[in-house]
């Protein structure tokens, strides 16, 4: 018998097998990759700080019998009528075309059972969700696909999109298999042909004619309808204090672990600032100009269950928003499509591949026999219950932070568990009272 010790062979760091794939697949191809989701390497995210709770120098909130109230009010600063939720979590905009009618109705039914708003996306609002979202906000893109300035009086509220943090900075695509005859009539485009969404507006080139673009929403919708600005995780002190300056009523501003339809990866993964990075300069940058509060801030970008809801609100956010969390949700990337997932080359929590609209869950998808899979009733009763576990992990946190209102929590709430995210969040590292960067002992 052979006695000579063996070493176990070694995979490079720099080369990995999964770098290594990506080579060859670049060396058949010629093509880049492109795929849905947001960034799957790992960065300081909320997981990286942890709420400190209340004990002899703080006092709780018994859960069972004290109040902590989760409503929220969006865009009190010029618009006649404000949004009213009755929780901190809204849903993101997500594409029709992107995802078939029957998930955007899904959507508009759990968000409307849960007190929230909805979003509609690239190629503009469908029956199916303004009819049954009770709070809809529309997406004014540079793409305009599907834009009709009917539909902005149409709306509860308009969101002008600037940037995406999947790609700040790039635009959408969206793949000929999913270009359907309605997909391209909504969007004024051939059908079957790849369509790439713009990275900029034609109408604006910078702030001040922003203000100018803003103000004739604005005159459109009779001053009655809350303008949000969304900005990718770019610049966000710079970006919020613009987008304030524009006159915006609300900043959304998504971080880059924020998802998409479709997009490079390499833009996915190498472009813009983690969410969490972003939250604090943004804060900072509506302190500094007197507004926090009054231009309200959704952040968005990876966030997954109440306690991440509740950090971003600690740090100073007014609400988030949710889009691949929701999807997941109403279905998406479930495990009981395995064998399918298996065929297509991938795993049901791996599959990005959303472009491609071949989705087995039916969710991501315009193809009728994939559709009739989804069934949205079931879809929005998942994402009621969904958002109401959100909401409730948010609040028995806050109750633990001694807080009768989420709004309430603070960075004093939190500390850090990495000196990374001690530095980004500004939350001093556990243990000690430092934020690195801001002296401290
Ligand atoms: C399927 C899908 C489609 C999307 N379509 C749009 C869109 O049309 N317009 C837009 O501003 N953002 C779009 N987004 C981005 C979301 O609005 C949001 O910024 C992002 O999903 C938040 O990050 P999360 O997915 O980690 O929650 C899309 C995201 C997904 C997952």
């Amino acid at each position: 018998m052979d006695k000579t010790p063996q070493t176990l062979p070694r995979e490079s760091y720099t080369y990995s097998a999964s770098i290594n794939s990506e080579i060859r697949r670049a060396a058949d191809t010629g093509i880049y990759d492109i795929r849905g989701g947001g960034a799957k390497r790992k960065v300081p995210s909320f997981d990286d700080l942890l709420f400190l709770g209340a004990s002899i120098s703080r006092y709780p909130l018994e859960g069972y019998r004290e109040r902590c109230d989760t409503s929220v009010t969006l865009g009190t600063r010029f618009a006649k009528k404000p949004i009213e939720l009755k929780i901190p979590v809204t849903i993101a905009g997500m594409s029709f075309g992107a995802l078939s009618g029957p998930a955007k109705e899904a959507l508009g039914r759990g968000a409307t059972l849960a007190g929230t708003s909805t979003t509609t996306g690239d190629g503009g609002m469908t029956n199916e969700e303004r009819g049954h979202s009770e709070k809809l906000v529309y997406q004014y893109l540079p793409s305009r696909y599907g834009m009709n300035p009917n539909d902005l009086r149409r709306a509860d509220a308009i969101e002008i999109v600037v940037g995406q943090g999947a790609k700040p900075g790039g635009g959408g695509m969206l793949l000929g298999q999913k270009i359907t005859e309605r997909v391209a009539r909504m969007r004024n485009l051939p059908i079957g042909i790849d369509q790439r969404s713009a990275c900029r507006h034609p109408d604006w080139t910078g702030p001040d004619d922003l203000e100018i673009k803003i103000l004739e929403i604005r005159e459109i919708t009779n001053w009655e309808k809350p303008i949000y600005i969304k900005i990718g995780g770019a610049r966000p002190y710079y970006d919020t204090a613009l987008a304030v300056k524009a006159g915006a009523d609300v900043v959304v501003l998504d971080g880059m672990q924020g998802g998409t339809a479709a997009t490079q990866d390499v833009f996915i993964e190498h472009v813009g600032q983690p969410t969490l990075a972003c939250i604090r300069p943004a804060v900072k940058a509506l302190q500094d100009l007197g507004m926090h509060r009054k231009v309200q801030l959704v952040v968005s970008g990876g966030i997954r269950s109440g306690a991440d809801v509740a950090k971003a609100l600690a740090l100073g956010a007014d609400a988030v928003a949710i889009g691949t969390a929701a999807l997941i949700a109403l279905g998406e990337n479930d495990p009981k499509w395995a064998a399918e997932y298996d065929t297509l080359g991938t795993t049901a929590d791996a599959y990005d591949d959303w472009h491609e609209g071949k989705d087995p869950a039916g969710i991501t998808t315009q193809d009728p026999e994939l559709m009739k899979r989804f069934d949205p009733i079931e879809g929005a009763r998942k994402l009621r219950n969904f958002l109401a576990v959100m909401t409730l992990e948010c609040q028995t946190i806050a109750r633990a932070c001694g807080k009768s209102h989420v709004h309430n929590l603070e960075p004093e709430d939190l500390c850090s568990l990495t000196l990374e995210a001690a530095a980004m969040a500004g939350v001093p590292l556990a243990g000690t009272n430092w934020i690195p960067g801001q002296g401290g002992f």
